[in-house]
C-alpha cells in the first residue's frame, strides 16, 4: 500500500503554494481562466487537451457524478464542471488538494457546478458503493503500488454501468531504459508502471469490460516536445510545474521526452464499463 507521508513528500517537498497564489492574484486579478491554469495544475502529459479529450468519452447528462481519483491540482475536475459533470477530486497529497481548492475558489466559472475535495487514499476509498457515474484516473494509477486493489475499489463505488477512463502512462517496450526522476516519481519507489496488457487483464480480472484502447504515445510526445522548447526559452511563464516541482523540473521534463522516445514508456487512453 502506498505510503502517504513518502509520496506527499515528493510532490510538497518544493510546492510554494502561498506563492503560487500570490503570483496569480499578482497577474490575473479578475481570476484566472481554465488555460491560463494548464501550465499548473494539468499536471500530466497532454496538457488541457488531453483532459478534454478524456472528458470527451463521457455524457454529462449519463454519468454525471464523476470521481477524479489522485486529482492533483484540480485541472481536470475544473474542466469537467465546466463542461456539466458534478466533480469530487480524491488525492492522498493534502497539501495539493489544499492548493486545488484555494485555486477553485479563484477561477471565475459562472455556470460551474460546485467541486468536492477529499484527501484519501485509492486503496480504500471514503465513499460508499454505486456513488458514482464515472470513475477518472490521469497519471495517477502510475503511483499506486497496489493496482488490483484500486480497480477493485473504483469498481465497488461505481454504478452498474458506470465507466472508469484513465490516461496514463504504461511501460513501454524499453522499460529498462527509464531514466528518473520523472513529475510522478524520484525514483523507482513511487513508480509503479504496468505494459498494457497487464493493465487490461486487471480490469476484466475486477469485472470491468473494455469499450476502448488508444495509444497516444506518438502525440504526447510531440506535445513534450514543444513544452520542452518552451521551457528552454529565457522567458519566464507566469505559472510552469517548475512551481511544483521545483528545479527538479529541469531534469523531468528532459526525462519525459527522452523516456517516450525511446520507448521507455508509453501513454495510453482507456475505457472500461462495468
Ligand atoms: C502525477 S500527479 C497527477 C495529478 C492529476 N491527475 C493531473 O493529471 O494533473 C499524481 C497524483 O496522484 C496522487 N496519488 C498518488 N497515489 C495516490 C493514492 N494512493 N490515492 C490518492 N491519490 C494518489 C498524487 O498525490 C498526485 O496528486
Amino acid at each position: 500500500m502506498t505510503n502517504p507521508n513518502r509520496l506527499a513528500d515528493h510532490y510538497q517537498r518544493a510546492l510554494r503554494a502561498d506563492e503560487v497564489l500570490a503570483q496569480i492574484d499578482a497577474h490575473y486579478p479578475a481570476g484566472p481562466t481554465l488555460h491560463q491554469l494548464a501550465p499548473l495544475d494539468q499536471l500530466h502529459i497532454g496538457g488541457v487537451a488531453a483532459s478534454s479529450r478524456l472528458l470527451e468519452r463521457l455524457n454529462p447528462d449519463a454519468h454525471c457524478k464523476v470521481l477524479d481519483i489522485g486529482a492533483g491540482l484540480g485541472g481536470l475536475m475544473r474542466l469537467g464542471a465546466s463542461l456539466g459533470f458534478q466533480m469530487t477530486g480524491l488525492d492522498i497529497t493534502h497539501g495539493f488538494s489544499a492548493l486545488n481548492k484555494a485555486l477553485s475558489s479563484r477561477v471565475t466559472q459562472p455556470d460551474s457546478i460546485p467541486l468536492t475535495w477529499v484527501t484519501g487514499n485509492a486503496s480504500a476509498l471514503p465513499f460508499a458503493d454505486n456513488g458514482f457515474d464515472a470513475v477518472l484516473f490521469q497519471h495517477s494509477l502510475l503511483n499506486m503500488p497496489d493496482a488490483a486493489r484500486v480497480i477493485a475499489e473504483s469498481r465497488r463505488v461505481l454504478r452498474p454501468g458506470g465507466q472508469l477512463v484513465m490516461h496514463e502512462v504504461v511501460s513501454g517496450p524499453n522499460m529498462a531504459q527509464l531514466r528518473y526522476p520523472v513529475p510522478w516519481a524520484s525514483s523507482s519507489e513511487h513508480s509503479h508502471l504496468m505494459t498494457t496488457a497487464e493493465l487490461t487483464r486487471l480490469l476484466e480480472t475486477a469485472g470491468f469490460r473494455l469499450e476502448h484502447m488508444e495509444d497516444w504515445s506518438k502525440i504526447a510526445l510531440e506535445w513534450r516536445q514543444r513544452q520542452r522548447q518552451k521551457e528552454q526559452t529565457p522567458r519566464q511563464a507566469v505559472l510552469s510545474p517548475q512551481w511544483v516541482f521545483g528545479e527538479r523540473f529541469i531534469n523531468m521534463g528532459k526525462n519525459l521526452v527522452d523516456n517516450l522516445a525511446q520507448g521507455a514508456i508509453k501513454v495510453v487512453e482507456i475505457q472500461a464499463s462495468c
